[in-house]
């Protein structure tokens, strides 16, 4: 059984946190402001990116050793027509480097909470996408995925970070136009 430590219970912690019950495994919400010690193995930060930077102030020294998962999608919603990470590089890989103790990995960022929940994109199984350098981490987290019934494809290391928050920020703006529901958008077919 794996714990999986969730800080931030919004739209994204909840559906996640709902694929790590449905798999037999333990989730553990961390609120704001509480001193509550972070138990899981892997830490999903479900959380809007501008506090990433406050989280790794706050309990940094705690996710060493950890494996840190980052789904955030770092916009620009000044302009809502880019992201706030350079063209070349990514929030992941910012985040990988302000926590040298952690093994951080970007999933979810590509999915919905919607269809995290539903565990379904139109007629398509919901797939989530993780990129990281470490396998035995990638593993770990597909594992719980797939456990709760959500399908999970490894998507190269962690530099592909860049190209995931490029995919799920061209999604956001879709959504956002009305092209595509907040309950559907990209699907993965193999
Ligand atoms: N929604 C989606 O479909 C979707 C899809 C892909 C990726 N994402 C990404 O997922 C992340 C979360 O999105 P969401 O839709 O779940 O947002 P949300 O519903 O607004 O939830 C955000 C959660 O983060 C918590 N939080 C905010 N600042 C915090 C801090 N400094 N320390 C601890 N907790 C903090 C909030 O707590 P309070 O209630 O106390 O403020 C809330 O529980 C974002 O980065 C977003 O880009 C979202």
């Amino acid at each position: 059984m794996t714990t999986v430590s969730i800080i931030g219970s919004g739209n994204m912690g909840t559906a996640i946190g709902g694929i790590v019950a449905a798999g037999g495994n333990t989730a553990q919400f961390i609120g704001r402001d509480t001193a509550e010690q972070i138990t899981g193995e892997i830490v999903v930060l479900a959380v809007p990116h501008p506090a990433l930077a406050e989280i790794v102030a706050t309990r940094g020294a705690e996710l060493a050793g950890k494996v840190v998962v980052d789904i955030t999608n770092p916009l620009n919603f000044e302009t809502f027509d880019g992201l706030v990470v350079p063209a070349d590089g990514s929030s992941a890989s910012e985040l990988a480097a302000a926590l040298p103790d952690s093994t951080v990995l970007k999933a979810f960022n590509t999915n919905f909470a919607a269809t995290l929940a539903s565990k379904s994109v139109g007629p398509n199984p919901t797939t989530v996408l993780i990129a990281g350098d470490d396998d035995a981490a990638k593993q770990a987290l597909a594992g719980v995925v797939r456990a709760g019934g959500v399908d999970a494809v490894d998507a190269g290391r962690l530099s592909r970070a860049r190209e995931l928050e490029a995919v799920g920020f061209l999604q956001l703006t879709l959504a956002v136009q009305e092209k595509v529901a907040w309950n559907a958008g990209l699907a993965l077919v193999a």
